[in-house]
């Protein structure tokens, strides 16, 4: 999947998803719990990679991190800014995150490497692990499946993955698993995985 078609299609449906997913209400419980247990009280920057319209940046700051929001959709920084104008946000790459080695405490990816392609990911992991400090926590969300496959998601293709392909390639990637939660599928809503891991 090229980045700029990802970009693009984001883009063009930025309006539907703020007003589907801006006001962060859909966001579980139990995700909840694990966002703030691993990266709510963490010393140091933590960067929001793939922050959308920022709910889920504005609800970091809330718990009194020092948050960044990165993102490649203009629209998604721009509405962000607006609605959390106490977090911090950039546009910018997951697949190049503009940062130094080992500078980062921690990071969230929620639901936002669910757009590369299956040789396209480690690539992302390892600049993630670069930028990341020694035990800085990575938190993970993604739709999960019994095998890696491609699907129709509603902005543009993305990817279903098994948790234990993900646990599998962060630990290639040099992170340790601290903690997982699975929900399989609810009506409408797609079976979820989240893994948060430690940097080594
Ligand atoms: C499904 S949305 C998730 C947004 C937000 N994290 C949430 O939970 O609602 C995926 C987001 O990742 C962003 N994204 C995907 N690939 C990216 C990349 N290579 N660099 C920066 N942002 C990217 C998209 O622009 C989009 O905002």
């Amino acid at each position: 999947m090229k980045t700029s078609d990802v970009q693009q299609a984001y883009s063009s449906l930025s309006h539907v998803y703020i007003d589907l997913f801006g006001s962060g209400q859909h966001e579980h419980p139990d995700d909840l719990r694990l966002i703030d247990q691993h990266l709510g009280h963490v010393t140091g920057p933590v960067l929001d990679l793939g922050c959308g319209p920022g709910h889920l940046t504005g609800y970091l700051r809330s718990r009194d991190t020092d948050v960044t929001g990165i993102d490649m959709v203009p629209e998604f920084i721009a509405h962000a800014r607006q609605a959390h104008p106490t977090a911090k946000f950039e546009l910018g790459s997951i697949a190049r995150p503009a940062r130094a080695d080992g500078s980062v405490a921690g990071a969230l990816a929620w639901y936002s490497l669910i757009h590369f392609e299956p040789n396209q990911l480690n690539h992302a992991l390892a600049e993630i692990r670069r930028i990341m400090a020694p035990g800085g926590v990575l938190v993970v969300g993604f739709f999960e499946g019994p095998r890696c496959e491609p699907f129709e998601h509603k902005v543009i293709t993305a990817h279903r993955w098994p948790a234990d392909e993900i646990a599998r390639r962060l630990a290639e990637s040099g992170f340790i698993e601290l903690e997982r939660l699975q929900r399989p599928r609810d009506g409408e809503r797609r079976a979820h995985a989240a893994i948060a891991a430690a940097a080594v």
